[in-house]
């Protein structure tokens, strides 16, 4: 088993993609080989790879592997993972994505995955999201909404991994909306503070909202790298040749 992270969410559009993004940017920064993999991807429109999860997932590696090496399952249909494979007729195999991985795993020393909506999305009629992070074995990092709500979605996901035994890397906190009213920081503080008292694993962040990350993607991902809540999470990932020696890093739990 290699090393690596599987970045899941609270939530579909909480910020997965420019997390495991920005922490790829930086781990390559690093001197880290990076590999990445986004097992199933839907709503994908034909013709811009680019500004799909998998493109910028490889955009931010700066890697030249195969689409379809990194991202199996791709779907036009905007639904869940098992909805969307059944409108085109399809089945998402686990024993394909585990292969595709386990191949990712072998040539680079890092491989970061990001996950399809939250943690029990269904992909096959009878598994879901949660139990592909169980069966790949790497620790996950969260990445839930800083306002409000974000603390019982991100603990109610904490629960879920920890009821599977998944180690837990952190917790990321992003700001997805603009929140310039007094009520709406004191919310995302509140949030945030909450969540270091109970989530029992670091939670990072609240990176801010900047209005310009969707029109600027690869500038956005650069400047996040370099911030702290970034820098951290890379840190907690990888550290180097003395993390890889022995067994693989885990993260703090379980
Ligand atoms: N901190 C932020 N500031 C501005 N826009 C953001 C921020 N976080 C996410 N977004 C925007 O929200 C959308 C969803 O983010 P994304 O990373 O694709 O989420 P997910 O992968 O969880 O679906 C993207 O268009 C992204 O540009
Ligand atoms: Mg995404």
């Amino acid at each position: 088993m290699g090393n690596g992270v599987v970045v899941t969410g609270t939530d579909t559009g909480v910020g997965k993609t420019l997390v495991s993004s920005a922490l790829v940017r930086k781990l390559v920064q690093t001197g880290c080989s990076v590999g990445v993999m986004k097992p199933v991807e839907t709503g994908v429109l034909p013709g811009q790879l680019n500004e799909s999860d998998a493109g910028r997932l490889l955009a931010a590696a700066g890697v030249s592997d195969g689409i379809e090496e990194v991202s199996p399952y791709r779907f036009l249909t905007p639904l869940a993972p098992l909805a969307a494979a059944s409108a085109q007729g399809r089945v998402i195999e686990m024993q394909e994505i585990m292969g595709r991985y386990e191949r990712l795993a072998s040539r680079y020393s890092c491989v970061v995955i990001e996950g399809a909506g939250g943690l029990l999305v269904p992909i096959g009629t009878d598994w879901d999201m949660r139990d592909l992070i169980g069966r790949i074995g790497l620790p996950v990092v969260l990445v839930g909404r800083a306002g409000l709500g974000g603390v019982n979605h991100a603990l109610l996901t904490l629960e879920g991994l920890r009821h599977r035994h998944c180690a837990i890397v952190a917790v990321v906190l992003n700001e997805t909306a603009l929140s310039t009213a007094p009520v709406q920081q004191e919310q995302c503080a509140s949030t945030v503070a909450l969540l270091r008292e109970r989530a029992g694993v670091p939670v990072l962040g609240p990176l801010p909202y900047q209005p310009h990350f969707g029109s600027d993607w690869s500038g956005a991902v650069e400047a996040l790298a370099q911030s702290g809540p970034i820098r951290e999470l890379a840190d907690l990932v990888w550290k180097g040749p003395v993390g890889r020696s022995g067994s693989p890093r885990r993260g703090p739990e379980p």
